[in-house]
């Protein structure tokens, strides 16, 4: 598309071409907002696209005529409502049946049951379906009339729901305006707005900075920003959004045809530029069902958002029709539900545990549950300001939660199982300690009073523990057989006060640790002889800096190249560093301004502790001589299936070190495919895309040709 202006346009009157003007804008504006928030691949830089929008402003502001409801410029319109309306559907906003058979046999019983239905004997050919992802945020109806965006609806009961428009207005990945010639007449869109896990750990970053309240998960915090009074509250949530279905429909050609299948509406949609998600598959009967729920539980937790199970749909549009509805649900289709990452237990007591930053975290006791596939007796209470808000009392019924490797939590009170006229035990009125139980050393509240300290630091000993198991974990230094048995003997025993002194050990001292035969306490030595060759990413990250996590850590590595440019950096140098804040910038900086931490690094880089280092990425990171240029340096690489040799993880580390970037979707930004046994969707995905696909073997070739 093209950005400058018409020169036919020269001749016409000033009104007229101004009208013409902000048409052309309106539009170029819709097709880069499409770009960038639905196809998540931008054609200009946010500049450009910044300068036409200010031109757009502009022109609306000289001749407010020219602003037209779909305008690009009016996604907020910054009206605090009093309420929010009712809504009556045209169509019913029906639920859907849950399966909640965990295992294969829920989808095979689906499939039987739509076989019963439609009089399918046995030998007839297996169902088309299509599967898709169950979505865990709130149901929208999109209404859109002659392409115009001009009602937006929660689900309510079903039959009413709540005018949200302005609300969901803000939602960048909503289109105003479909992209179609001769759009429907009436088109309701239904799906889901849901909140990224990221962008919601982000915004609970931010909350945490400015000392305000954080949110408890992704799906109340959408839900909750979607029915907002404030649509300027809406606009500053990170909020998104995929289509799954239709409601009313008028004069669109497309439902006429008589084999339309869900499927394809799905990719229709997408193609009038409504987001869709790529994660859904066409599939034959029972065994398709089966192994797409397989694949997706596998991919659960490495999903960018939260899911709590899969949908299938019957996929022809003509066979839904003839199976109709029973009340208010289709007979068509079913959610099949993973088993529960939350689950309900007792609360036995509440202890204070000493992390490695010093902060004390109050521990929740719990009687023993299964859940997210391990037995849970601890979870985390974060603060007492959590603990408090989630007024959890030893007694108590909780919720707790655990989600693939995050640490469990509790999530809250279980209300609806507490057994009637049931009174907790004992309600401690729970304070924070004010020394330190494990050390004794004076406890500071922080400013913004959320979080509670030990002053110790490593002078207390559950600090010290902490900081070993964190430096030797396996994302940092990767040091094998240290744990925290191990731990905490060499610090209760006095055998190591610092970091560097882990590399002093030598076998005849750990040998005569408990546990620890001559065999084992040689594999410890040789393990951190191996430690000693790493990434100066996992180094930085290993010192345990606060605020600076493995990918802070890989920013600032990418951005300096060398540990003495970050050690001397400023706040304002280290600002500029992709994604470091003021809160961050400060910590790192107080950190190396700390004479025995320089003094850490020292002794570890003396210890023989190494890694290769570049010069710096940016001119402000120090030094001119121009940065030699790392192979994959801007290039974005996609991982799907299993690789003979090398880990999901190591595959990764190995192509962030060459300078490459590691997404989790295929799209038309993606240079490379790396595919291994049973690649999924991504493959498919990256062929029908054209994006070149490698094995193992030619990711190496490619690193080792650009080297
Ligand atoms: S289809 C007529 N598909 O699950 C069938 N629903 O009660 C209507 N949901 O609140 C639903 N992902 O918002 C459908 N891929 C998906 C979905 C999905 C999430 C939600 C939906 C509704 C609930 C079903």
């Amino acid at each position: 598309m093209q950005t400058e202006r018409d020169p036919s346009t020269i001749d016409m009157p000033g009104a007229a071409r101004s009208a013409q003007r902000a048409a052309e804008l309106r539009a170029l504006l819709h097709h880069h907002a499409h770009r960038y928030y639905v196809l998540d691949a931008p054609e200009i830089p946010d500049a450009e696209y910044d300068r036409l929008f200010g031109e757009l402003q502009a022109l609306e502001e000289a001749h407010p005529a020219l602003r037209t409801a779909d305008s690009p410029t009016q996604r907020v319109l910054g009206r605090v409502l009093p309420g929010l309306a009712p809504v009556r559907h045209a169509v019913p906003m029906l639920s859907i049946q849950t399966e909640t058979d965990t295992t294969a046999a829920g989808a095979e019983a689906f499939d039987a049951r739509v076989r019963r239905e439609l009089e399918l004997g046995a030998d007839a050919p297996p169902v088309e379906y299509a599967a898709e992802l169950k979505y865990d945020g709130l149901a929208i109806n999109l209404r859109y009339e002659a392409g115009a965006l001009v009602l937006a609806a929660t689900r309510g009961d079903g039959e009413t729901g709540e005018d949200v428009t302005q609300n969901i207005r803000t939602i960048g990945q909503i289109p105003l305006r479909l992209r179609a010639e001769q759009p429907p007449r009436v088109l309701e869109v239904r799906g889901e707005v849901y909140m990224r896990r990221d962008h919601f750990e982000r915004l609970n970053e931010r909350q945490r900075e400015k000392g305000e309240k954080t949110y408890i998960n992704p799906r109340n915090t959408a839900a909750g920003a979607v029915r907002q009074l404030d649509p300027a509250m809406t606009a500053s949530r990170p909020l998104s959004f995929f289509a799954y279905g239709l409601g009313e429909v008028q004069g669109w050609e497309f439902l006429a045809a008589p084999a339309a299948t869900h499927g394809a509406m799905l990719d229709a949609l997408a193609a009038l530029g409504l987001p869709v998600s790529g994660d859904r598959r066409v599939v034959l009967g029972a065994p398709g069902l089966v192994a797409f729920h397989r694949d997706i539980e596998a991919r659960r937790d490495a999903l960018p958002f939260d899911i709590d199970g899969v949908v299938y749909k019957v996929n022809s549009l003509e066979l839904q029709r003839r199976m109709g509805f029973k009340t208010r649900e289709p007979r068509w289709a079913v959610a099949h539900k993973y088993p529960a990452q939350e689950q309900a237990t007792r609360l036995n007591g509440i202890e204070v545990q000493v992390g490695r930053t010093g902060k004390l975290t109050p521990v929740a006791k719990l009687e023993p549950v299964f859940v997210g596939g391990t037995t849970v007796s601890n979870a985390t209470l974060h603060n007492i300001f959590e603990l408090r808000r989630k007024g959890v009392r030893i007694g108590d019924p909780v919720i707790v939660r655990r989600a693939g490797d995050v640490i469990p939590e509790v999530v809250g009170r279980s209300l609806e199982l507490a057994p009637p006229g049931a009174r907790p035990v004992y309600v401690p009125n729970f304070h924070m300690p004010r020394q330190c139980p494990v050390c004794g050393s004076e406890v500071q509240r922080e400013k913004g009073g959320i979080d509670h300290r030990c002053t110790g630091g490593l002078f207390c000993a559950a600090q010290r523990k902490q900081a070993l198991l964190h430096f030797a974990g396996r994302r940092a230094m990767d040091i094998e057989g240290l744990g925290d048995k191990l731990v905490d003997q060499l610090v209760d025993g006095g055998f190591i006060r610092t970091l560097p002194e882990l590399y002093k050990l030598g076998v005849a001292n750990l040998a005569n640790l408990e546990r620890m035969a001559e065999k084992s306490a040689a594999n410890l030595v040789a393990a951190l002889e191996k430690s000693k060759t790493t990434t100066l990413a996992r180094f930085l990250y290993a010192l345990g800096i606060r605020h600076v996590g493995e990918s802070t850590a890989k920013d600032l590595a990418r951005h300096f190249g060398g540990i003495d440019r970050i050690m001397g950096a400023s706040v304002e140098q280290l600002l500029e560093v992709n994604d470091v804040g003021p809160v961050v910038a400060e910590s790192i900086h107080t950190f190396f301004a700390q004479p025995h931490n320089r003094e850490v690094v020292e002794q570890l880089r003396a210890a023989g502790i190494h890694w290769p280092e570049h010069e710096p990425e940016h001119e402000g990171a120090a030094v001119a001589t121009p940065a030699a240029p790392l192979p994959l340096a801007g290039k974005t690489l996609v991982l799907t299936g299993a690789l003979p040799t090398l880990s999901r993880d190591e595959a990764k580390e190995l192509i962030e070190a060459a300078g490459g970037k590691v997404a989790g979707s295929v799209s038309k930004k993606t240079h490379y495919v790396v595919a291994g046994e049973e690649a999924g969707s991504k493959l498919d995905k990256a062929r029908e895309l054209g994006v070149p696909v490698l094995d193992e073997e030619g990711l190496r070739r490619l690193i080792a040709a650009a080297e």
